[in-house]
């Protein structure tokens, strides 16, 4: 039997809010007591308890040692290759772990100037438009540069599906939960609904590669997980039972499909509020059936009580990012599902290295005193259920979502779909760990273009076949003054063959992270969102952060420099030193000899993410004093122009998090401008920017979330509609 140590757990100490946190209501014992201390980031300990289970507390559960050494550089030296395009005029990235010495004295200043506003002029189309960025702050609110707008289009508990109850609070149910939008919004997807008599052809319902963006639309699918719940935010002391909230909480989790049309401002989104006329709209939730799909469906290690067959899972857990398909589904990343199964009666040894490298150690969430298959020790084979990359079809509202195991089977943080130039369909993808590795899969079977519902149904197969790969990443050396290098694809099965010495293919997809530490890939810094740029061809991938980088166990390496950031431990106040990556990166890599579909790619780091005072910093080479702070990209998205939109989670330089606009093309390359601030508590996630660049999408998760926070004390109230904060997804547009 194998457990990972936790943090004990203890009752909190009351603290003394600070003026800018002044509570609203009065203040309450929390239903769940958190720790409290300090974090590894500006994330609260509520935020890490309640939705990885305090992953970063516990041993990164990839303890192997390849894919990060010095001596990759070295070697690389005699070879290195000068990245085209890539200036360094400013900013230089040093490698090979920064000294405290070199970030220390000047590096230390005052927070940056505020970036210069754009030179371009004042628009409606976002990825153009010139706009003063919003500069870092502390508001309970979400804040556009002036000349913008925002307005929020759905929160937790606004109804969903006909004949959903209207929230309330103190009479919550599973049931009405069921009915509701969920809590803690994350991935945001927007699939226009073809006009009537317009759905034919490319470019209609499931057409041309990513057609539907470019189309002009008036109604659309918005397609939104729920990744987790906090339990001391959403329910009121003393009105419910424990087992009522697990049962509530458990329903808050899942996706919901929503049906939104055009509001009166250009750019502005509401719901179709007469729900009888939205036919599409959907909650999935704890007791959705999804099908496995995919060459480990019905393994013996996916079978228990309820479903002996190893087919048929309920319910789709810790949703993070995702991403839309050129035919018109959405995929959805199920991420820290680790932490939801409690084994009172310990652990099934057969499965004692598999849970550990998955950091499942039988402490949960107490769900099994609600629904028995959450009983780890009755039900050993649940888990293997979740981690899976599913697959919904927002349009067809009656079709069972699947979860593919041909992507295999890790902490998720979603999927994102390209069409390579051989037609194939090619899904990047993160897992989201400290230390943990980039993937890739390439389809089997080709794209049909024709627009048809048989080109669709074909199309609906492509996940289900192909080849799985994972990424290794080696510089090219100091010398050149970025950090760049090559990379690989290491195939680690198909769907016949296993490419895993010692493992089956089934073995390869149910274990992934096992099978891929016996390759040698790179050890990443929390791989979060993978999405393809259609506009340029490259490939840009999140690295969070990871506070254990530069430490024996996992050294700095090129594609991983920083051992050592500059974080500020409030707004205002002076750069200070802290181990190990706290800022994060944005990976840039561009596919070699065939493409999307190749084996091989070339990498540099686009972004090295935190304050542009801070000499570790690195923006493209772009002007360092023209670029706002950032801090923690966890999710990218692109305009039509092929600029990166970033949200962050988790800053550390002592302002809320936000979204963000970098051209990744041209003069302003690099150019990190602040467009959106979000609530204190709250990560920004999901952004999608849509509708010819007049909206730009995102999720405000988690607002007001702290440690000390309680439905009765929260330290927030946004989006003010109650004395309690609702997690929103939200759109931002030009001012009318
Ligand atoms: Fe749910 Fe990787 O963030
Ligand atoms: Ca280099
Ligand atoms: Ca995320």
């Amino acid at each position: 039997m194998t457990t990972t140590p936790t943090t004990p757990v203890s009752p909190i100490s009351p603290i003394s809010p600070t003026a800018a946190d002044a509570p609203t209501a009065r203040r309450s014992l929390p239903l769940v007591p958190v720790p409290s201390g300090t974090r590894h980031g500006s994330r609260s300990y509520a935020t890490c308890f309640f939705r990885c289970g305090l992953a970063c507390d516990h041993p990164e559960p990839n303890q192997t040692g390849h894919g990060h050494v010095q001596d990759e550089i070295v070697k690389a030296v005699a070879r290195r290759s000068v990245l085209k395009g890539a200036a360094t005029t400013s900013g230089a990235l040093v490698l090979g772990g920064l000294t405290a010495g070199a970030l220390g004295g000047a590096a230390a200043a005052a927070p940056a100037a505020p970036a210069a506003p754009s030179a371009k002029p004042m628009s409606g189309d976002l990825a153009r438009a010139a706009f003063s960025p919003v500069g870092p702050n502390k508001r309970d609110a979400v804040t556009v540069p002036r000349g913008f707008d925002h307005s929020v289009v759905i929160s937790w508990g606004d109804r969903v599906v006909a004949g959903a109850p209207r929230f309330d609070a103190y009479a919550q149910t599973p049931q009405a939960a069921k009915t509701q939008f969920g809590y803690n919004c994350d991935y945001v997807g927007v699939l226009p609904l073809p006009a009537k008599g317009k759905g034919k052809g490319k470019g209609g319902k499931g057409g041309t590669q990513y057609g539907y963006l470019a189309r002009d639309f008036d109604q659309a699918l918005l397609v939104v997980n729920h990744e987790y719940t906090d339990e001391n935010l959403m329910f009121p002391t003393g009105v419910y039972t424990a087992d009522q909230v697990k049962a509530i909480a458990m329903a808050s989790h899942g996706m919901s499909v929503v049906q939104i049309k055009r509001a009166k401002v250009d750019g502005d989104w509401l719901p179709v509020s007469d729900l009888r006329r939205a036919r599409y709209n959907r909650r999935l939730h704890i007791d959705t059936t999804f099908v496995v799909d995919g060459p480990a469906a019905g393994d013996e290690r996916l079978r228990t009580t309820a479903d002996p067959t190893g087919t048929k899972v309920l319910g789709t857990l810790n949703n993070c990012a995702g991403g839309t398909t050129p035919w018109g589904t959405v995929l959805s990343g199920e991420e820290n599902f680790n932490q939801y199964f409690d084994a009172p009666d310990g652990l099934d040894e057969r499965y004692t290295a598999q849970y550990a490298r998955y950091g499942i150690s039988g402490k949960g969430k107490g769900w099994n005193t609600v629904d028995p298959r959450f009983d780890l020790s009755a039900e050993p084979h649940e888990p293997h259920r979740f981690g899976w990359i599913v697959e919904v079809d927002p349009f067809d509202p009656d079709s069972a979502p699947r979860k593919h195991t041909m992507l295999g089977r890790f902490k998720h943080e979603g999927a994102n779909v390209v069409i390579a130039e051989n037609g194939r369909a090619v899904a990047y993808m993160g897992d989201d760990e400290r230390g943990d590795y980039l993937y890739k899969f390439v389809s089997a079977g080709t794209f049909d273009d024709a627009g048809s519902e048989r080109a669709k149904r074909r199309n609906l197969r492509l996940l289900s076949a192909g080849t799985l790969y994972v990424a290794r990443l080696t510089g090219d050396g100091a010398e050149d003054g970025v950090s760049d290098g090559t990379g690989e694809w290491i195939p680690l099965c198909s769907d016949t063959e296993s490419f895993v010495e010692g493992m089956s293919v089934a073995d390869v997809l149910l274990f992934t992270r096992l099978a891929a530490d016996k390759v040698a890939p790179t050890r990443m810094d929390r791989p979060e969102d993978v999405e393809p740029n259609l506009v340029n061809g490259k490939v840009y991938a999140a690295l969070t952060n990871n506070s254990n980088r530069g430490t024996a166990a996992l050294p700095t390496d090129e594609p991983n420099p920083v051992g050592s950031s500059m974080v500020r431990a409030s707004l205002g106040a002076p750069l200070t030193q802290a181990s190990g990556n706290r800022n994060g990166y944005v990976l840039e890599m561009t596919p070699g000899r065939g493409g999307h579909a190749g084996t091989t790619f070339t990498w540099d780091l686009m972004l090295v993410c935190g304050d542009p005072a801070a000499q570790e910093t690195y923006f493209a080479g772009f002007d360092k004093s023209q670029v706002s702070p950032i801090s923690c990209p966890d999710n990218v998205t692109f305009s039509d122009d092929g600029s990166l939109w970033i949200s962050t989670d988790g800053n550390v330089l002592g302002s809320n998090d936000g979204v963000f606009r970098v051209p990744t093309t041209g003069p302003d390359r690099g150019k990190v401008e602040q467009f959106v601030t979000v609530p204190r508590g709250a990560e920004a996630c999901g952004p999608l920017v849509t509708d010819r660049n007049r909206s730009l999408f995102f999720a405000v998760q988690h607002p007001g979330e702290a440690d000390t926070a309680t439905f009765e004390a929260p330290q927030s109230t946004w989006p003010h509609t109650d004395d309690f904060p609702r997690p929103s997804v939200v759109v931002a547009f030009r001012r009318a």
